[in-house]
């Protein structure tokens, strides 16, 4: 597995800064799963949310039998109508302090070939899903006054790819809306990043690569989403993960966005309503 520096996280201010309670969507497994471990063992409780709720169950059974955590398992669908709303709603009644909007891998295929239903599928995940949700908990955490918002992203929002038309397209979106909300609410309290995230040895991975692919090109999912999380309290906007061709250049990108970023929140202050 491909080696990645974990960065350092202090614990006990992440869990004051974004605790009582997460929700993570897309849980059961994978980076959705990683998180959900780091969080638990942070002491934070987790609203987890997949399709699968035995998967979501014994997730969450586990983490309250190693850390005493609570944990409430959503069944939800989020290429669904309806999805994000229906997750603000599932924890309406729990002071949330960070939203995960993890799931959102596809499998590869070739665009024209393989019609639309599900272009619409992830369009509905990783744009519709997303922007219900992440509004609806901005405004709970605009009221709390404090909040944090991570986005999985990938490496293949940073530009087009083969193969991954519907997906390199909704990761820009994802990249691009979640740069956005950093510059409109880093001086309001809430916390926001998008993950361009390298390839990883997830379950979802490792059943869609080919046979013998040499899987020693992947990070280990749990060191990326250690590093999301300290990205996050450390108030990065973006973190990209060096993955790819021209992965070399890749740090100075991500230095180059921020900064593209921060003189823009410097340029609108022209325009603030208040
Ligand atoms: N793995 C990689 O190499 C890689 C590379 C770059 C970026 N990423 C990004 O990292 C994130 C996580 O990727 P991943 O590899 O862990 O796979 P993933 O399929 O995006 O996420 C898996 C998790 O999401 C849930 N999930 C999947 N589809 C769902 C749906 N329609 N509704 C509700 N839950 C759903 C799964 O649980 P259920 O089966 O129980 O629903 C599982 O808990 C994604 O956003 C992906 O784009 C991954």
């Amino acid at each position: 597995m491909r080696a990645l520096a974990r960065l350092p996280l202090d614990a006990s201010a992440f869990a004051a800064k974004y605790g009582p309670w997460v929700v993570i969507a897309g849980a059961s497994e994978g980076t959705g799963e990683c998180y959900a471990r780091e969080l638990a063992a942070m002491g934070l409780n987790l609203v987890l949310v997949s399709r699968r709720k035995d998967a979501l169950v014994a997730l969450g059974e586990a983490l309250n039998a190693a850390h005493g955590i609570e944990y409430r398992a959503v069944v939800q669908d989020l290429t669904e109508d309806g999805a994000g709303l229906a997750i603000v709603q599932a924890a309406a009644d729990l002071d949330v302090g960070l939203y995960i909007s993890n799931a959102g891998a596809d499998n590869f295929a070739r665009f024209f070939e393989d019609g639309t239903a599900g272009a619409h599928r992830l369009v509905r995940m990783n744009i519709v899903t997303l922007v219900d949700a992440s509004n609806g908990f901005g405004q709970r955490f605009l009221e709390r006054g404090k909040g944090g918002l991570i986005i999985m992203a990938s490496g293949a929002g940073l530009g087009g790819q083969p193969n991954l038309a519907m997906y390199s397209a909704t990761k820009a979106f994802e990249i691009s809306f979640g740069e956005s909300l950093w510059a409109e609410y880093a001086e309001r309290g809430i916390d926001v990043i998008a993950v361009a995230a390298p390839m990883m040895a997830t379950p979802m991975l490792l059943r869609t690569v080919p046979e013998g692919f040499d899987i020693s090109f992947a990070y280990e999912p749990a060191d990326v989403t250690h590093n999301a999380l300290a990205g996050l309290l450390a108030g990065e906007p973006i973190q990209i993960v060096p993955d790819g061709p021209g992965q070399e250049k890749q740090p100075q990108v991500e230095a180059d966005r921020k900064a593209r970023l921060v003189g823009f929140v410097e340029f609108n202050k022209q325009f603030a309503k208040g």
